[in-house]
């Protein structure tokens, strides 16, 4: 099983890093995801997206423009051009920590896949979780899956998986139904979750339901990802009767994440790990 799974069947509560401790180093950077580990979360969120030559990197835009120092689109870019960006160009900070304070970062490059792995399997514990969102284009805006969205990125992120041996440690979110479909296709066992918010289109809730059925067993999708800002009670419980998780994004207020967990809510993403781990304990 899963550690995410057996965190849920055993009622623990999971904190994540959201694209590292993205408040306080520069988002989705080596840095900030080995802070979110010192920190103490039990995991992390990233985004990922494939260069134009086909490598998984660590990016939540479709453009360089909003983090870094270059311009351009992430998927028109090779991997080489990537690398020599600074993924720290931008950063500023949201809030200091609870326990120090925010060092210089001169440089970061925009890491792989593998690189977060690495790292997770040298310095995090054992039943450490990375949520790994895959980003497709155009999904959250329009609701459309593009014909460029099937860009073969869930086959490359499952061999990343077998290759590192992560299968116990990965959830795999995203906005985009057909892309956790193609997913499951791939890695039935590993958990998904599919991600929500007010402005999704709203027809997505019904075509999750569709692209992945709930059918012998076998459940669709395990988890499911809201912004906090819409959940409720009832949509909590609903989830829970049907064997799925509740784990809500993006959650940087401590009375918001005591009533979310009151009403069941398992993960909290959070930007500032540090002070969410300290008001859920
Ligand atoms: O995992 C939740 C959250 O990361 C989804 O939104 O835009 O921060 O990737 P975004
Ligand atoms: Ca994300």
């Amino acid at each position: 099983t899963s550690y995410v799974t057996e965190a849920f069947l055993e009622g623990r509560t999971l904190v994540y890093g959201h694209r590292g401790s993205r408040a306080y180093a520069p988002m989705n950077t080596i840095p900030a995801f080995e802070l979110a580990i010192q920190q103490g979360a039990q995991g992390i969120e990233l985004d990922v997206q494939l260069s134009a030559d086909r490598e998984l990197v660590i990016i939540h835009d479709f453009t360089v423009d909003g983090t870094t120092d270059g311009t351009g689109a992430v998927k028109d870019l090779l991997f080489a051009e990537l690398r020599e960006l600074n993924a720290a160009a931008q950063f500023s900070p949201m809030a200091e920590p609870l326990n120090g304070h925010i060092p210089h970062y001169p440089f970061t490059m925009i890491p792989t896949l593998e690189e977060v792995f690495s790292l997770v399997k040298e310095g995090a514990p054992l039943d450490f979780i990375i949520n790994i969102e895959i980003k497709a284009p155009y999904c959250r805006e329009n609701g459309r899956d593009e014909a460029e969205n099937d860009n073969g990125i869930e086959a490359l992120v499952a061999n990343c998986i077998d290759r590192y041996e992560m299968d116990r440690n990965v959830i795999i979110s995203s906005f985009n139904p057909p892309t956790l479909q193609r997913f499951k296709a791939i890695k039935p066992a590993i958990p998904v979750g599919f991600l929500v918010e007010e402005a999704s289109p709203a027809y997505t809730t019904g075509l999750i339901a569709q692209l992945l059925p709930e059918s012998s067993g076998t459940r669709g999708h395990e988890a499911w990802h809201p912004r906090f800002s819409m959940v409720t009670t009832e949509a909590i419980a609903q989830e829970r009767q049907e064997g799925r998780m509740t784990q809500v994004w993006t959650v940087n207020d401590a009375t918001v994440a005591h009533q979310l967990r009151d009403w069941g809510a398992i993960g909290f993403i959070t930007d500032m790990p540090d002070r969410i781990l300290a008001a859920l304990n």
